[in-house]
């Protein structure tokens, strides 16, 4: 009986999911840094608006779950009424279970009205580097928005605005440079050596991914930063990452 009564409400929720409050309990912020994008065999291309600055560049600002929900617990939850997200969620859902929610809207695309004002920073900190597109970062961004910041509560300009405020507070390239971390086609620096100098220079410890060279030597190429919900504040990483960089050093290639 209880069934009976209960599934037309959870029902009737689903169709409502896109205008509840989203579920996830901090951000990753993630910034790139270009040398080590476009230092591959794969190379990069620039932007429309010509080659980005040697400094990180913006990834991505993205909605993380502090545990991976399983499919067996999403489904509890959801019959519970608890999450009803989680039904749709579950549905996607592979065997390891879902670590972050994505494409929580896609009626809600991102309008290039509403970001206007944000054009020309986005422009030098969010630039796109990839070959696949049009060369216009606007693309990039839009691709950022629909998976990850229709999950982030937050509306089209605030998430950018803040994503952009995050990285001018804590500047990587300049916090790395200060420990003596600066692009060379030749030095090798230990991880340690840029865990802690990110961990000093920001107050908070970061996660960190390498890719290899088009030489095969390992290159740092992302810093996954941890951000509170309301994209404010960078925290202490509720999850550690397991660090993707195999060895001991690492180059940071010139760009
Ligand atoms: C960070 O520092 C670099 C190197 O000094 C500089 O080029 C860049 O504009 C700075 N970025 C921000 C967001 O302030």
């Amino acid at each position: 009986m209880k069934l009976v009564v209960a599934l037309p409400l959870v029902l009737s929720s689903l169709l409502s999911v896109s205008s509840m409050a989203k579920d996830f309990d901090f951000f990753y912020f993630v910034q790139q840094w270009p040398g080590s994008f476009c230092g591959t065999s794969q190379g990069c291309c620039f932007p429309d608006t010509g080659k980005p600055a040697a400094d990180f560049g913006i990834h991505g600002l993205w909605p993380n779950y502090a545990r991976c929900q399983g499919r067996q617990g999403l489904a509890a939850r959801a019959m519970l009424g608890e999450d009803v997200a989680a039904a749709v969620i579950s549905a996607a859902v592979g065997r390891r279970g879902k670590c972050w929610p994505e494409y929580c809207d896609d009626g809600n695309a991102l309008r290039p009205w509403a970001i206007r004002d944000l054009f020309k920073s986005l422009e030098q900190n969010w630039p796109t580097l990839s070959c696949k597109g049009s060369g216009r970062s606007f693309e990039f961004w839009s691709y950022e928005w629909k998976k990850h910041g229709t999950c982030s509560n937050l509306e089209q300009r605030d998430y950018f605005a803040s994503a952009l405020a995050v990285k001018a507070a804590h500047n990587l390239t300049e916090i790395l440079a200060g420990a003596g971390i600066v692009p060379s086609e030749s030095e090798r620096y230990s991880v340690s050596s840029v865990s802690e100098a990110i961990a000093q220079g920001t107050g908070f410890k970061a996660n960190l991914e390498c890719n290899r060279g088009a030489d095969g030597e390992a290159q740092l190429f992302q810093v996954y930063q941890c951000v509170d919900k309301e994209a404010k504040q960078l925290i202490d990483c509720p999850l550690s990452m397991p660090t993707k960089c195999r060895g001991d050093t690492v180059k940071l290639p010139v760009f």
